[in-house]
């Protein structure tokens, strides 16, 4: 019963894919159970890069199971591109597994997430216009289209004539947008369908026994805490749940099955899309980070909004994820900056606060409370143990540790696996 759980401790982007793919080399099994092509997960090998939206980061060997559980909203263009572009470079896809419960992003979707942040205006959210929540919202209303429904002609038929007429109805007459042609989104999702249906089964099976038997299964979590629809900085947030508990739901197991949470972070803090971000650097030093960090959106190429590191973001992961472990990547990115901030408190009305606030509004005004810490100057990019890094390097992983109360497993100096260091 060895079950790990990876998710993201900030808003994203902290280098889950890295991450898992490090783990992957000993796991059976590597599980989405959440999100979609919203995420971008990326695996430097060599010099090949491979970026990922919604095939778990295990693929890249040869015999671990992949499975993309029924908690993910799956948009089959992009899965199937993703598909051909590993076929190309020779990866297998032998072990892929899609859930029949897994919810299909369609057309509609997509046009709706686009338009109704058109009318947000400057009230927007920043949504990677995936079409992930209008596709959360038809499951929540129980009007979705799962993957066992798309891959049965006559029920996709049915179902999609149903939604497509209510669709088409709020995008024309709600948003004054063009109406989608129902036989020519037929006739392509029919062909995507097809391609498909050879991955399809009951993937929560499949992961049950697989923990049973004892075998390594991997959870790869998308996004980050931050980004979670309850918990998260609401309404600043995707419409799933990328914090632990939503493995079990997300891929059909109850929590006893799951061992360890390892929360992944940045050696600071990124934020792609709107939202409040106490700690961000609008000067020189974000963009620093910004350009030495590549901290550029996987998925939707944008400028990722960079600052120091935020404690009260890491315990609140530890908190709702129940972290058992921390790895910190991209620690290489900070090397050269002659003094670091890590923020351990805000404050607000002459106020501390310890705990990161539950409401956007509660957030407004809070002023990062920061240590300052020695930078170096070394490369980093090389060492090969904890113990070779410069003092000042080491000090700022142990003072993580310290503040955030959890164990800092793994230190990251570089994008490739094997740049990766094991405590
Ligand atoms: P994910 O969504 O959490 O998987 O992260 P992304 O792939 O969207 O973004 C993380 C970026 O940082 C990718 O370009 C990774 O290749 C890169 N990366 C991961 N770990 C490290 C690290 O330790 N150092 C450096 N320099 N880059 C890293
Ligand atoms: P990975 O897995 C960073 C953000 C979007 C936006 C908000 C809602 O690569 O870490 P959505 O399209 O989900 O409705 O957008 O969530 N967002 C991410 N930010 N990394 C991600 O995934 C994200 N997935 C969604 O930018 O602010
Ligand atoms: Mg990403």
């Amino acid at each position: 019963m060895s079950a790990i759980a990876l998710v993201g401790a900030q808003w994203g982007d902290e280098g889950k894919g890295k991450t898992i793919d490090i783990l992957a080399s000993k796991a059976d099994m590597v599980v989405r159970a959440q999100g979609g092509s919203n995420a971008g997960h990326t695996v430097v090998v060599g010099d090949v890069t491979y970026k990922l939206h919604l095939i778990p980061s295990g693929i890249l060997y040869p015999d671990t199971v992949c499975v993309i559980g029924n908690g993910t909203v799956i948009s089959p263009g992009v899965i199937l591109k993703e598909m051909e572009t590993l076929t190309e470079r020779g990866i297998s896809l032998k072990n892929l597994k899609i859930d029949a419960r897994a919810h299909v992003i369609l057309p509609y979707h997509v046009e709706i997430d686009k338009l109704s942040e058109l009318m947000r205006g400057k009230g927007d959210i920043g949504t990677t216009k995936n079409g992930i929540g209008p596709c959360y919202m038809d499951k929540a209303e129980r009007t979705g289209i799962r993957m066992c429904d798309f891959i049965n002609p006559e029920v996709f038929r049915e179902k999609l004539k149903f939604n497509l007429e209510i669709k088409n109805k709020i995008i024309t007459a709600v948003y004054g947008g063009t109406a989608l042609d129902f036989d020519a989104v037929y006739k392509e999702y029919c062909d995507y369908a097809a391609r498909l249906a050879p991955f399809v089964c009951d993937t929560s099976v499949l992961v049950y026994e697989a923990i049973k038997a004892d075998k390594d299964v991997l959870f790869e979590g998308a996004q980050g805490a931050l980004l979670d629809l309850d918990v998260g900085t609401y309404p600043y947030v995707t419409s799933s749940h990328p914090t632990a508990g939503g493995f079990c739901v997300g891929a059909g197991i109850g929590p006893t099955l799951i061992k360890d949470v390892l929360g992944v972070g940045k050696a600071y803090t990124t934020r792609v899309g709107k939202g409040p971000f106490p700690t961000e650097l609008d000067d020189e030093t974000g963009e620093r980070i910004r350009t030495v960090g590549a901290e550029f959106g996987t998925t939707t190429g944008r400028p990722r909004r960079c600052g120091w590191l935020d404690i009260l973001i890491l315990k609140f992961a530890v908190r709702v994820n129940g972290l058992t472990a921390l790895a910190i990547n991209k620690l290489d990115t900070l090397t050269g900056i002659e003094k670091l901030k890590i923020c351990v408190a805000y404050e607000k009305n002459g106020q501390r606060i310890h705990d990161f606030p539950t409401d956007i509004s509660e957030l407004e005004g809070c002023k990062p409370v920061y240590i300052e810490l020695d930078g170096w100057k070394e490369d980093i990019t090389g060492v090969k143990s904890f113990d070779e890094l410069p003092a000042a390097a080491k000090a700022y992983i142990e003072c993580i540790e310290k503040e955030s109360g959890c164990p800092v497993k793994m230190v990251g100096v570089g994008p490739d696996r094997e740049q990766n260091l094991f405590r």
